[in-house]
């Protein structure tokens, strides 16, 4: 039974087996004001934030700066030589990251890969996965979907000069704030002869819905269509079959969950039924190369037959570093022992703001847990930006997405349900 007191908050850090990880990451110092007068040890200016963000940038491990060094230590000692003799190899880096990201994701390793960025990487495979013809051309998406990726698919369908009509949007119902699964499911049925490709979020960036994407990919494979997903929001944080859900392909930035840092490379995702396809439509740079063949100089483009094959330049190794750091938290704490433990510290957090009557505002996010990640979404009506400010001003270290949304997102490898209780007390005393 679930008590507002720190005293039941501290005893669940006590039992928290993966408590000792927040000692292994840096936290911002707090903003809070000088004359803050909110009851909370943390507010004290240049104490450590509470630090509700990583949904937008995951901390920095402390590690991460040996791993850093590593790399730096390597180019100075060894130079040309490093991508065969480095510590790790800059030849293989993007490879060594596989086996922890499968994990993550529930991949074979040969269907994912790093490299570039989210948004750049889904312009990549959508020149493989959205190949529109005169009938079958339509995209279906959310409403309000990150804007990157409207801007991605406006202008693939005017890159591929289809008609004006392509992109269907689904959106809430009238006055509801999430997305019903079964009315995508009708859409998707509704234009089964003209659908070529779904792209959702796996978690929607404003509201934290997560998507049932086993019954979605199901469903538009059945009206014959590919399901990709842009998962920017729920990798490192929510369960995740890619391969057993039949996903065709997927994409993700590396800089929320998964603590890459800002800028990391992306990651991506392709099914084996097309990785293991070098006949696929796409294009090439050498890095995408058969590797036996890479450094022959000939003619002739060898895709890879694994996720890679869509990689074009070299290995940013500076940009994977962080990420290489980071991932071997999570290998050591175990991706499963991560979510079950982001289920409670959130559920803990849905249930102290439904107490809260100080407030006006309403959780977005769905209130089955199964049907979300880390993140809430507070929905302001009135006053939502002064409401904001003054969290902040409180030593808590939230954002705002227009319109009215505070997003909390407590991750379990370096948050507390302490946080989460001193988090609560500060909107109690709003
Ligand atoms: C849901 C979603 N999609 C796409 C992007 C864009 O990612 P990038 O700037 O790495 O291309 C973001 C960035 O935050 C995002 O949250």
């Amino acid at each position: 039974m679930i008590e507002p007191t720190l005293e039941y908050a501290q005893q669940k850090d006590r039992e928290d087996k993966l408590s000792s990880f927040r000692s292994r990451f840096y936290f911002p110092r707090s903003k809070a004001t000088l004359h803050n007068a909110a009851p909370n040890p943390h507010a004290a200016p240049g104490a450590d934030a509470i630090y509700f963000c990583g949904n937008s940038l995951g901390l920095q491990p402390r590690q991460t700066a040996d791993y850093m060094q590593q790399e730096l230590k390597d180019w100075q000692d060894i130079a040309i030589d490093g991508y065969w003799h480095a510590h790790n190899p800059w030849m293989t880096y993007p490879q060594s990251l596989r086996p922890a990201l499968s994990r993550i994701v529930g991949s074979l390793e040969d269907e994912v890969t790093v490299m570039n960025a989210l948004t750049v990487n889904l312009h990549l495979l959508l020149l493989t996965f959205y190949r529109p013809t005169s009938t079958r051309y339509k995209i279906l998406m959310e409403a309000g979907a990150f804007p990157s990726d409207q801007y991605a698919l406006e202008t693939q369908v005017k890159f591929h000069g289809a008609p004006g009509d392509s992109i269907i949007e689904i959106g809430p119902r009238e006055g509801e704030k999430t997305i019903r699964e079964e009315d995508i499911l009708q859409i998707i049925d509704q234009h089964k002869d003209s659908l070529a490709l779904v792209l959702l979020g796996g978690i929607n960036y404003y509201t934290g819905q997560l998507f049932d994407m086993a019954a979605i990919t199901a469903a538009t494979h059945k009206a014959g269509a590919i399901a990709g997903f842009d998962l920017a929001h729920a990798v490192g944080n929510a369960p995740l079959r890619l391969h057993d859900w039949n996903v065709d392909f997927a994409v993700w930035c590396s800089y929320k969950y998964l603590n890459g840092g800002p800028g990391a490379a992306g990651g991506a995702f392709v099914h084996e039924r097309y990785a293991r396809n070098k006949d696929l439509i796409r294009l090439g740079g050498w890095w995408g190369n058969d590797e036996a063949s890479r450094f022959k100089m000939e003619k002739g483009f060898v895709p890879k037959p694994t996720a890679e094959g869509w990689s074009m330049s070299t290995a940013q190794v500076f940009n994977m570093v962080s990420l290489r750091s980071s991932l071997a938290l999570f290998e050591e704490a175990g991706i499963e022992n991560l979510q079950a433990k982001s289920r409670e510290l959130t559920g803990y957090l849905f249930q102290l703001l439904k107490s809260l009557n100080n407030l006006d505002f309403e959780i977005l996010t769905p209130a089955e847990p199964h049907r979300r990640g880390a993140q809430l979404s507070l929905y302001f009506k009135a006053q939502a930006k002064a409401i904001h400010q003054k969290i902040i001003d409180a030593g808590v270290v939230v954002d705002y997405r227009e319109p009215g949304v505070v997003r909390v997102a407590p991750a379990p490898l370096y948050n507390s349900f302490e946080d989460v209780h001193r988090f609560y007390h500060i909107l109690e005393s709003l």
